[in-house]
């Protein structure tokens, strides 16, 4: 028999009352009403809303990695939502140009009725990063101090215990050092490919030494370059030399991690190894798009601010600008491309490895 339900009435549903009840304009609190402080507020507002979308997909899809065998279904359920965050974030830029409708003069109007209170405050921001896997050591201080001295106490609380858990790069690392295919025995993948890698890494050598439009000067300082990535490289395969990147805070992944993302994009055409790849990408894609969102706030603060400290007394987008730059979790996923080769110069995987990378396994 089917189940009946009370009926619903739509503003009921979505509590429309209690929503769009909660947009109090300083400005008139003061008697000097702002135009353009609805849509400050209604434009922050909407963002809140959009991290609390995020961090509910986040938190479901380390749910789903935080165990040891994920299932493939599971694997193609977490693609789908961090897609889903993807999207989410391209609207979060968008959304800038809406609130740059506002002209700086307008902004004036009403700035000052806001000190100290920032963005720089919002705390589901911060959760987003901290459950990414932001920690306090790779972060840039915001006027020497950390950057949950300027939340209140209870928020201080929340901030503190996200950094404890357990981050979703974290579980990245614990899923991809999990992989099955990086210790088959007897194929010494990783010396044929090293071989590969150095001979390409020559002949990008041999570029920069003939390249007639470079100075020596120029040339030196490209060669060193070059001799570093090299370096970087021979530390990939050497598992003690890698652990001193980590160390240094260089990498973030694991050796075995950093080795089984390198070999999902390499061999990314190989059935087994779709999803991942696809998974991992959406990870690169995640960064991206908050970098990018960081850049486009930055651009905008100055725009409305010039070289004024922030409300929340920061050094305004010097600050920002910075941020954009240093914030990233998924550095190291964008650096593998420094070590692909191009698919023709792949070394061929052994039979036996062709065999396990079909669907005889569940990646777990
Ligand atoms: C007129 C518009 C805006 C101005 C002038 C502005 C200005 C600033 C400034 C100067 C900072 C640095 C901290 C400080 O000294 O206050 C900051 C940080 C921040 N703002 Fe905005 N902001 C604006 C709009 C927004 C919007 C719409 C959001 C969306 C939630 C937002 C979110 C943030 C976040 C998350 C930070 C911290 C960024 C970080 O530490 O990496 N801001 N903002």
């Amino acid at each position: 028999m089917k189940k009946t339900y009370p009926p619903i009435y739509y503003s009921d549903y979505l509590q429309l009352e209690k929503l769009l009840g909660s947009q109090s304009l300083k400005s008139d609190e003061y008697e000097a009403h702002a135009h353009d402080e609805m849509l400050f507020i209604i434009v922050h507002q909407a963002y809140e809303l959009w991290f609390k979308q995020i961090l509910f997909e986040l938190d479901s899809v380390m749910e789903m990695f935080a165990t040891e065998n994920i299932e493939e279904t599971n694997i193609g359920k977490c693609i789908a939502r961090l897609r889903r965050i993807t999207a989410i974030q391209r609207l979060l830029i968008e959304q800038i140009s809406v609130l740059e409708t506002m002209t700086p003069l307008d902004f004036l109007d009403f700035r000052d009725f806001l000190v100290p209170a920032s963005g720089f405050q919002s705390i589901q921001f911060r959760i987003i990063e901290n459950k990414l896997g932001l920690r306090p050591d790779s972060r840039i201080t915001y006027n020497n101090k950390s950057y949950y001295s300027v939340v209140s106490n209870e928020h201080q609380e929340i901030l503190k215990g996200s950094e404890k858990e357990k981050s979703f790069l974290e579980l990245i690392d614990d899923w991809l050092s999990r992989t099955p295919f990086l210790n088959l025995e007897g194929y010494s993948f990783w010396e044929k490919y090293k071989a590969c890698v150095e001979e390409q890494l020559m002949l990008d050598k041999g570029i920069i030494e003939n390249n007639p439009s470079l100075s020596e000067e120029k040339k030196k300082k490209q060669l060193d370059e070059f001799e570093k990535t090299i370096e970087h490289f021979r530390c990939l395969i050497k598992e003690e030399k890698y652990n001193e990147l980590v160390k240094s805070g260089q990498r973030k992944l694991s050796h075995k991690a950093f080795l089984a993302a390198l070999f999902i994009n390499l061999y990314r055409d190989e059935p087994i190894l779709h999803l991942p790849f696809r998974f991992l990408n959406y990870c690169v894609d995640i960064d991206e798009n908050f970098t990018t969102w960081r850049y486009k706030h930055a651009l905008m603060v100055h725009r409305m601010i010039g070289a004024k400290v922030g409300t929340g007394g920061s050094s305004g987008h010097h600050y920002l600008l910075q941020t954009a730059e240093k914030h990233k979790v998924f550095r190291d996923l964008f650096d593998l491309s420094t070590y692909l080769v191009p698919s023709s110069a792949r070394p061929e995987l052994s039979e036996s490895l062709k065999k396990e990378l079909g669907f005889y396994f569940t990646f777990k």
